[in-house]
């Protein structure tokens, strides 16, 4: 059976590339052993990620990454079961938000600005299919 968990957290210091990449090249290297799929995506000091997988694979990971002392104040925005992934081709995916235009931003939020904490789970699905379609999301 599979679910989908989508979360937010805070960064927990300053966030660089070096930082980013080395939680992808984690992620990229420990997700295809446990099939679990999904994006990752920062902005503003915060994080918003994605899981999907199985049950047991996605609940034992997310209970790792919140432990991750890089992130804190993880808040659950979804968990639901799905009956076919969203993010098959992406062990890890990530987003990159200095790409996005403003408007897809403003579509789905009060401001132009991008905050998950004020966001519900399907909503940050609306905006990441947006993002898929115009191709901001890199593998
Ligand atoms: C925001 C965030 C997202 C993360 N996502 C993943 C992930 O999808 N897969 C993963 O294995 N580790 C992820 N990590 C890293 C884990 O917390 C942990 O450091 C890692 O799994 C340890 O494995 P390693 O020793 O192989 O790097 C994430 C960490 C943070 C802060």
């Amino acid at each position: 059976m599979l679910v989908r968990l989508i979360y937010a957290s805070r960064a927990a210091g300053d966030v660089n590339a070096e930082l980013l990449d080395a939680i992808l090249r984690s992620s990229r290297q420990n997700n295809p052993a446990i099939g679990v799929t999904g994006v990752l995506c920062y902005s503003g000091g915060m994080f918003v990620q994605v899981l999907e997988g199985s049950r047991s694979a996605v609940s034992s990971l997310y209970n790792v990454i919140v432990r991750d002392p890089r992130h804190e104040k993880v808040e659950l925005l979804h968990f639901e079961e799905i009956v076919e992934r969203h993010f098959s081709g992406w062990t890890m995916g990530q987003v990159n938000l200095s790409k996005v235009n403003a408007c897809v931003l403003l579509k789905y939020s009060a401001r132009a600005e991008f905050n998950p904490f004020e966001m519900s789970g399907s909503t940050v699905m609306r905006l990441l299919d947006d993002l898929i379609a115009t191709a901001a999301i890199s593998k």
